[in-house]
Order: C-alpha cells, then structure tokens, then sequence
C-alpha cells in the first residue's frame, strides 16, 4: 500500500508529524517536489528536529529515504541537514536516494530569489529567499542544472560557465566567479555521488518487490504553482499530480491520499488569506499555537478554519481523509468560527475561485460553533475529547466531505488519536 501525505491548506500544517508517525508502516519514504523551502518539525525521543530536504521518515532506523526529480536540491543545504542529524546521532548510511534528474539550486539562484522579490516591491511574493523560484526557472527555460551533471565535468563546467555569466550581466555589480561555483559542485559531487540513481527505476522496483512507499508533500495545495493562489504560490506541484511527475511513478501507484490540515488556517508570505484574523484572536492563535515560520522564523498569519478552501483541497487531491492537527490550540476559545462559503461582489460563492482579484475580495460567511472549556491537549483516545470538540470535528467532516481520521493534540508523537473505524487505521497498522 502506498499513500501520498500531502498539505491541504497554506504549508505549515503539521505534515512533518504525520509522515513521522506512518513511517514504520512504510519501507520508503519519497518527497517529490519543493526543496529546503520545506520546515518539516518533528518531536521524536524529546528532542525538536526541522526537516527541510530530508524526508521526514528519515529518523527511522532502516527506512530508505528518497528526493525526487521534482525536488530542487540545495548541495549545501543537504549535507548541513545530514551533519545536523549526525550531531543528534542519526546516520544516513546508505537510506539515502538521490535523483539524478532533481535540479539544483546553485548560489546565483538564492541572489536571484532577493532580486526579484526587491524588483517585485509592493507585489513581492514573499519567499522563503532559498532560491527555489529560480532554480525552477532554470528548469522551464532548459537551461537548468540536475544532479547527474555533476558526474560529467565537461558538460558541468559549459552549463556553469554560461549561466554564471549570464547571472553576471543582469546583476551587475557583484561578479560571480564561476571556477569557485564549479569546485564547490566537484567537492559536493565526491560526497554525493553515492547517494544518487534513477529514482523511477528505484521505486519501480521496490514496488515490484512489494515494499511500500510513503509519498511526502511539501508546502500545500494552495500554494501549488497551478492549483494554489497563484501568483502568491512556489514553483512547484505540492498537489497529488506532483507525486508522478516528481517520482517518475505511474498514477496507480497511489493507492490512498492523506490531506494534512490545521484544525484553523495559517498562511505565511503575501496573498489573499479570505479568513485571516488579525487582532486579538489572531494574536492568540499565534501565540498559542507557536505560529511562527520553521525556516525563516516569520510570524504565520492565522484565522479560522476555511471549509471552502478545504473542499477544495479534496477535489484537488482526491482527499480520502483529513488528518486534523493542533486542535489543543482551539482549547479555552468560548466560541469557534467556521468559514462555510464566501461572499463576493454580492454573490455567495461555495467553490474557490481560480482568480486572485476575485479570491482576494471574498468576504467568509461563518459558523458559529461553541468552544470547549475541558481540555484536549494530549488526549489519546477519541471518547476522551470534550463533546463541544467532537462536534467541531463531526461539523467539519461534514463541510469538508472526508473523514477527520486522524487528530493531533500537541507535538508529541504519542498526541496523537488515529480513528480505529477510519480508514487511516490501516495505513496506521491498525
Ligand atoms: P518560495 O517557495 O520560497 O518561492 O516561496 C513562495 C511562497 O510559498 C511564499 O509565500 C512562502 O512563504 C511560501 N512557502 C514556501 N515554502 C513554504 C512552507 O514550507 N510552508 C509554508 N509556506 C511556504
């Protein structure tokens, strides 16, 4: 059985957890698009750990750990997260695949991310500054560098040479040096080289040999560069179809779809937010629930939980079930709002519009639900959740049209409550 983990909302919605915590019922565990924009936290054994490029299954002993195609690869990046974890005293070894097609991100990539967004002014976009819209420019325009080219010092050093002095004559004034580009790839090839392969093939074979596959989305389904809210998106598909362009895997390799969602909303970077609170509860939402970016440490922007956009996100995705996070964080709130359709220009507006102008002047037709003084914070078991929050999760199951199979109440592996009758228990080994 292999299932696809994947953001339902704006990124940030607890994916690092849930992949953590399917793991040992998987074999393999693969990210398929985005790169170190990613901010994955895991609590494991006590200890804080925030993957970026990594797959999130990785400290799981024995687990294989695979980056896609779809994946932009930061060399730097990547060895300081593997030191980082080495620190902690977790080996990567050989758990690691690398593809041969993922492009890389290369430093003139970082420095054009902080050009655009400052050419962009008031309309920037708000990135992560990690130089992944370029890197995926590079890709479109062919003009990209992948992994496997690092093997081939002629064709490195042509493709090096050309884009460093193209990067040379827009920016002007700092000139890059291209041999210093190439022998840090040279050194970061020595140490990468064992780790990279034909990631299809790989995968193909681990199917054929009944091994199963955790696919694990970055960022989230609205800030997928088709799907999202676009322009106010990243570069890459984190929606379902990325998992087969990312992977080099056919459809029906998927057999199951996980949509990961914040019992409200957060958002971080600009773009329209239609259920964004920004006085007091928004401040406690926050502050409560520690909304604040894992890569860049920017305050989330927060509201109530936006049914529309999560309908959405089901039809997207082919959603077979929700996975609920930071529930606990609602504890205490006397009332609870949820958004159960838009108004706009007059008009009441049940599906998420496609266009920005329209999304943007949406206004939340809300729900009004009573909250819950008893709290949920570390519950285990689904009996022990006060009434007032079952029926927040059965109001949004409703609107949303999946089950909420899974909830989690606090960044505990252990605070968590998966729904023995749902079909997640079995993803689960339930
Ligand atoms: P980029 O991916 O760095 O190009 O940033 C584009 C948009 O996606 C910005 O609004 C970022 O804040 C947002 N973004 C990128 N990665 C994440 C993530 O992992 N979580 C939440 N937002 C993200």
């Amino acid at each position: 059985m292999n299932i696809a983990v994947l953001g339902a909302q704006w990124g940030d919605e607890g994916k690092g957890k849930i992949v953590d915590l399917l793991t040992p019922n998987f074999s393999i565990v693969a990210r398929y698009q985005g790169g170190h924009n990613a901010g994955h936290t895991v609590y494991a054994g006590g200890r804080k750990f925030v993957l970026r490029l990594l797959p999130s299954g990785i400290l799981h002993d024995g687990i294989t750990c695979v980056i896609g195609n779809g994946v932009v690869v930061d060399p730097q990046a990547l060895f300081a997260e593997i030191d980082e974890l080495a620190k902690a005293g977790i080996s990567i070894g050989d758990r690691l695949i690398v593809s041969d097609k993922a492009h890389l991100i290369l430093p003139y990539h970082r420095e054009l991310d902080l050009l655009s967004e400052a050419r962009r002014g008031e309309r920037r976009i708000g990135t992560t500054s990690r130089g992944i819209g370029p890197a995926y420019e590079d890709k479109i325009a062919r003009r990209g560098v992948r992994v496997g080219d690092m093997a081939n010092t002629d064709t490195l050093s042509s493709a090096i040479r050309h884009n460093v002095e193209a990067r040379n004559r827009l920016i002007g004034d700092s000139v890059m040096d291209a041999d210093q580009v190439l022998a840090d790839l040279r050194a970061a090839w020595t140490r990468m080289a064992p780790w990279v392969a034909d990631v299809s093939l790989f995968l193909s074979r681990a199917r054929a040999d009944g091994r199963s596959i955790m696919f694990e989305g970055a960022q989230g389904t609205l800030l997928d560069i088709d799907h999202g809210t676009y322009p106010y998106v990243t570069s890459s598909n984190a929606t379902i179809g990325g998992v087969c362009t990312g992977l080099g895997l056919p459809p029906r390799a998927i057999d199951g779809v996980l949509g990961v969602a914040k019992a409200y909303t957060t958002r971080v970077g600009e773009g329209p937010l239609p259920t964004e609170l920004t006085g007091d509860l928004g401040n406690r939402l926050r502050e409560t629930g520690q909304e604040f970016g894992a890569v860049t440490g920017r305050p989330r922007r927060c509201g109530w939980y936006d049914a529309v956009a999560l309908r959405y996100a089901v039809r997207v995705n082919g959603l077979d079930a929700l996975a609920l996070t930071k529930l606990d964080v609602l504890d205490g709130m006397e009332e609870l709002q949820i958004c159960t359709s838009y108004r706009c220009h007059g008009k009441t507006l049940t599906e998420f519009p496609g266009e920005i102008a329209q999304l943007g002047a949406c206004e939340p037709v809300y729900e009004s639900l009573p909250g819950w003084t008893h709290p949920t914070a570390g519950a285990r078991r689904y009996a022990d959740l006060p009434k007032a929050a079952q029926g927040y999760i059965a109001r949004l199951e409703e609107l949303t049209g999946v089950p909420a199979a899974v909830l989690s109440t606090g960044s505990a592996r252990e605070d968590t409550i998966i729904r023995d009758e749902s079909v997640a228990a079995a993803w689960f080994g339930k």
